[in-house]
């Protein structure tokens, strides 16, 4: 090749990689806008999954509150065999679409970030006495060795509810996977950090299958059926929960030796004087004499008439209103009644809240009240310790309703 020929050759070449660089760029650039754009697509699908979710599940409570109180009413009345089968199987659907509806709702909290974590000291005894009354009759009822050290003094900084939360969904998995043998906790410290335990004898994990676990609707060896009690959502809720909360989570498992889950909190400089309670109760409030009279204030007119009917099965006089407005109105006139119960949500932005102190105003700060409460708003969250107050969340039970409502009466 001649020296000109070359010349020409590598000028030509030079140019090629100009225009192939340029070429590479504009595609680069191309490609990073169809990335950006596929993102943003992402996102949006995403955030309207997630709004999809909270309301088809917030709207879905109504009506499945009603059907629970409905049920409840109708147990307390119908007495042949037959229809007091149905009415149980009845009972037990709807309490397996309340865990469902449940599990979706606090995927969708966790989801659009409204679940903001209340950091604070707290001790793993606290967490742990909670469980052991929660789960020890469940336990014992499948023959399991259920132990729950009662010495773990090490404190934690973290929410308190929360990891409560990611324990009660591991604890219940351990007694649900565990045929025979024993579910245990244990509590240990870890250069600066506190690791609780819960370990299993039962089936174990496979280890091609351990990665899956956290999936939503996974359950290893089947499809999802409720006759497994659960829908492969706890596991999720706690992964959610655990990267909410900045914790660690690790799992070793053997099929058909059992499991270790291990949850690991920062623990806490401070020696924590008072620990976390859930509840607390002291009597001391307004007593009530004769029949018990109560004012029942619901916009939700299907709600409001379930549990009007299911209280007065129950032996209880009610008025019902739908206002706060209507509830100052009706108790000018008469103005003896023992109880007030509430919903939260009112329609016009008010409140039960607002219900409560506006009555208490009048009847006196003693009066005892139940607020119903379809989310844990921070408004009540941080309300102050109150032994003439119960707050519960939708849905509840026509059981647990009454329960409620003759501890109350008693105090
Ligand atoms: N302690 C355990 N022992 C054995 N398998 C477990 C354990 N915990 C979880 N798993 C497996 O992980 C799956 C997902 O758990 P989870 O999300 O809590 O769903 P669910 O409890 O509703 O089945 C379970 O279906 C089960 O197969
Ligand atoms: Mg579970």
């Amino acid at each position: 090749m001649s020296v000109v020929e070359e010349g020409d050759c590598s000028r030509a070449a030079g140019l090629r990689d100009v225009a192939d660089r340029k070429h590479i760029e504009a595609r680069l650039i191309a490609a990073r806008e169809y990335a950006e754009l596929a993102r943003d697509e992402a996102d949006r699908a995403n955030l309207e999954k997630s709004r999809f979710l909270a309301t088809a599940s917030h709207d879905l409570r109504q009506p499945l509150q009603t059907l629970s109180l409905l049920n409840g009413t109708l147990r307390r009345m119908v007495t042949e065999p037959n229809a007091v089968d149905a009415l149980w199987q009845q009972e037990q659907a709807i309490g397996a679409m309340s865990r469902l509806l449940n599990a979706l709702l606090d995927i969708s909290k966790l989801e659009s970030g409204t679940i903001k974590p209340a950091l604070t000291d707290f001790t793993v005894a606290a967490l742990f006495t909670e469980l052991r009354s929660d789960f020890a009759n469940l336990a014992a009822s499948k023959g399991l060795k259920f132990n729950v050290p009662d010495e773990c003094t090490d404190c934690v900084h973290s929410d308190p509810s929360l990891v409560q939360q990611i324990l009660t969904n591991l604890v219940s998995n351990a007694i649900k996977y565990t045929r025979e043998g024993w579910v245990h906790l244990r509590c240990l410290r870890e250069q600066g950090l506190v690791r609780i335990d819960v370990l299993d004898t039962g089936i174990g994990i496979a280890a091609d299958q351990v990665r899956y676990i956290y999936d939503e609707f996974h359950q290893i060896g089947g499809s999802t059926n409720a006759s497994r009690d659960g829908y492969g959502l706890g596991l999720s809720i706690v992964q959610r929960l655990v990267q909410l909360l900045d914790l660690k989570l690790n799992v070793r498992s053997e099929f058909g030796k059992g499991s270790a889950f291990s949850l690991l909190l920062p623990a806490s400089t401070n020696r924590v004087k008072s620990p976390y309670v859930r509840s607390e109760r002291t009597p001391a409030c307004q007593p009530h004499v004769g029949e018990p009279l109560v004012l029942l204030v619901d916009d939700d007119q299907a709600v409001r008439d379930a549990t009007r009917m299911l209280l007065s099965v129950a032996g209880y006089r009610v008025t019902a209103v739908a206002s706060l407005t209507e509830a100052l109105d009706t108790t000018r006139s008469d103005a003896r009644f023992d109880l007030l119960i509430t919903d939260y949500h009112l329609s016009e932005g008010e409140t039960g809240l607002q219900v409560i102190t506006a009555l208490r105003e009048r009847f006196g700060p003693a009066l005892k009240a139940v607020l119903i409460t379809a989310d844990t708003s921070s408004a009540i969250k941080d309300l102050p310790l109150d032994p003439c107050l119960r707050i519960i969340s939708k849905p509840i039970s026509a059981d647990e309703l009454l329960t409620l409502l003759r501890e109350l009466l008693a105090n």
